[in-house]
């Protein structure tokens, strides 16, 4: 497995491959890596020839009072995931690497970015966009695999993906949760024991959502009622918001019908955590 810290040594390796004619899956992380980063790797390691992980916390998709100085870091484990899961290349760039003096320009998208995380996170989609955007560049990848654990994420990408005419297939993988339900999450590791137990009011949420959804409800106000009233029976849980979206639009929706997300924030604590329960049909 090949650690590349800088653009250069990862686009000469790629041109390498192109020219054996080898095919390269790409997954973009921020590192911390879970089980949830590591089925994305499984998926694309099935899928390619190469299988290229970057590794980077991206300080342009931090909002000026978020956590990017206190983001879990762990280089050395990451690196022992990545070769048990049989990475080809680690790219692990340092934020000077990725934003040279005076950089200016940016990726960004309306719409889609306009609810949701988007809405309390005004710059964090036209930073993960660009990120990724240089990503799609230096890798070159032919597919590209995300979670759907960020459901705004994945649809902003395959969006960005489809107007600016990247030939990359993006590929969608299911969310990964722990036993009790708790989306995997390298943000769990702030949790204090109590705040770890409180921060299961996410996915039993979602989890009512989606029975109600597909047991039929159509009135999306009743089904957030639902949802809210069980985040709200946990005093440690603050919401961010809780909300039903059309799945193509991404904007919210009074009568359920069609592919339809639950999407919820919450804050635990100081911890703001998110869980969705995928793109369903209601
Ligand atoms: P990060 O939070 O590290 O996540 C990297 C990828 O892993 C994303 O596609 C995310 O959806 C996926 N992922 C995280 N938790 C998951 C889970 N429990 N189940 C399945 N997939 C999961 O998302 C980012 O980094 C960044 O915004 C990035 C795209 C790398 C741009 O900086």
């Amino acid at each position: 497995m090949i650690t590349a810290n800088t653009v250069a040594e990862v686009r000469a390796q790629v041109k390498q491959w192109k020219k054996e004619g080898k095919t390269i899956g790409l997954v973009p992380t921020m590192g911390y890596l879970h089980e949830g980063h590591a089925s994305l790797m499984k998926r694309a390691r099935e899928e390619n020839d190469i299988v290229v992980v970057s590794i980077f916390v991206n300080p342009i998709q931090f909002g000026p009072t978020e956590d990017l100085a206190s983001y879990p870091r762990d280089f050395h484990r990451d690196s022992e995931v990545c070769q048990r899961m049989g990475v080809d290349l680690i790219f692990h760039p340092d934020p000077e690497g990725m934003y040279q003096e005076n950089f200016c320009t940016y990726v960004d998208m309306d719409v889609l970015t306009e609810q949701l995380c988007g809405k309390s996170r005004p710059t964090h989609f036209r930073g993960v966009q660009t990120v990724v955007s240089k990503l799609f560049h230096i890798a070159a990848p032919d597919r590209a695999y995300f979670g759907e654990k960020d459901a705004q994420q994945l649809a902003v990408i395959r969006r960005m993906a489809r107007d600016l005419n990247f030939d990359i297939e993006i590929v969608g993988c299911p969310i990964v949760r722990e036993e009790d339900g708790l989306a995997k999450s390298s943000r769990n590791a702030y949790l204090n024991q109590e705040e770890r137990q409180a921060a299961l009011v996410l996915s039993r949420s979602i989890r009512e959502g989606k029975r109600l959804i597909e047991g039929g409800e159509t009135d999306a106000a009743a089904v957030k009622a639902s949802m809210r009233s069980i985040i709200a029976s946990e005093p440690l849980a603050r919401i961010d918001y809780v909300e039903i979206v059309d799945g193509d639009s991404l904007q919210p929706m009074d009568t359920i019908n069609g592919l339809v997300l639950g999407a919820v924030a919450v804050y635990i604590g100081k911890t703001r955590l998110i869980d969705n329960t995928g793109f369903i049909e209601g």
